[in-house]
């Protein structure tokens, strides 16, 4: 056992981490670790209030803070894809990736376009194809579903300018085989920021290699899910601590599957 933060100590002596130290300690792996395969690494991103709640009235903003969307921002920057679930766009509203400067060249020199591509994992193909993110993204919105999606709308998803990715034979996609559809498509580099549904779907199938996960000093209690809302594993699967920050009494620790890439999904 050991003390890690001590907050009459700790505030005053630690240097505060610039954004570059922040995009060090969340560098992607080497890339052929992942549990997806085809060389994906699957990294999720969630903020929760110390009760576990993924959500205060629908939004996750109210849990939420500068420090975290520092991170946020961060770790999209470094990411070749945004996974999401439709729930998430359709609630948060979700937009595209804006370019940032001071990561144009980082990501030029790894052959990443100059935002990640947001990836929104749908079976009903119901989303508001008028929205910013099908209109005016810098790069092509993706849907990712399965090839038993109904045809009508994925047709209509591609008139919108989605590209559409198929993993699975189902009318829903296998999260199984979504890392390695994304991989195929040269997006390993992957970035799942929910929602519990989808995070709980890549859990179950044993894809998901690394959890960062943000704890907010705040309770909401009430009815909503933690960040994980799927089926039940089996067996715990076990995860091992790389890193905690803090700012302002929030955490921002990250975990990495203890079996990445030992029992790969291909
Ligand atoms: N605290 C956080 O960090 C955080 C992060 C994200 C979201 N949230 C919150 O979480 C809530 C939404 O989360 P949620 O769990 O309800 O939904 P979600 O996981 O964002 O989305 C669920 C939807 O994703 C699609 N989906 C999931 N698995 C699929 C599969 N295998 N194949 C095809 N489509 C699949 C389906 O879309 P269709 O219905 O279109 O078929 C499903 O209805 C919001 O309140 C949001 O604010 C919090």
């Amino acid at each position: 056992m050991r003390r890690l933060f001590h907050p009459s100590t700790d505030r005053r002596t630690a240097p505060q981490w610039s954004v570059e130290e922040i995009a060090e300690e969340y560098a992607y792996p080497p890339l052929g670790e992942g549990s997806g395969g085809a060389g994906s690494w699957l990294r999720g991103n969630m903020v929760a209030s110390l009760d576990g709640a993924v959500h205060h009235q629908g939004r996750s903003q109210p849990l939420s803070c500068k420090a975290d969307m520092r991170i946020f921002g961060v770790l999209r920057a470094l990411a070749d894809v945004v996974v999401v679930g439709a729930q998430t766009v359709r609630q948060e509203g979700y937009r595209p990736a804006k370019p940032r400067s001071g990561f144009a060249g980082r990501r030029a020199a790894l052959g990443q376009a100059p935002v990640p591509a947001i990836a929104v994992v749908s079976a009903g193909l119901e989303l508001d194809f008028t929205q910013p993110l099908f209109t005016e993204p810098v790069v092509p919105t993706l849907l990712v579903t399965g090839r038993g999606a109904p045809e009508g709308r994925v047709a209509r998803a591609r008139r919108a300018g989605a590209e559409v990715v198929f993993a699975g034979e189902g009318a829903a996609a296998d999260p199984a085989r979504v890392p390695a559809a994304l991989a195929a498509h040269g997006l390993r580099r992957q970035l799942t920021e929910g929602g519990p549904k989808l995070l709980g779907e890549f859990a179950g199938a044993g894809v998901l290699d690394e959890l960062c996960l943000s704890i907010a000093p705040r309770i909401v209690a009430g009815p909503a899910p933690r960040i994980m809302n799927g089926p039940l594993l089996p067996d715990p699967d076990e995860f091992t601590l790389e890193g905690v920050l803090e700012e302002g009494g929030f955490l921002f620790a990250r975990y990495r599957r203890a079996r990445a890439g030992t029992d790969r999904a291909e």
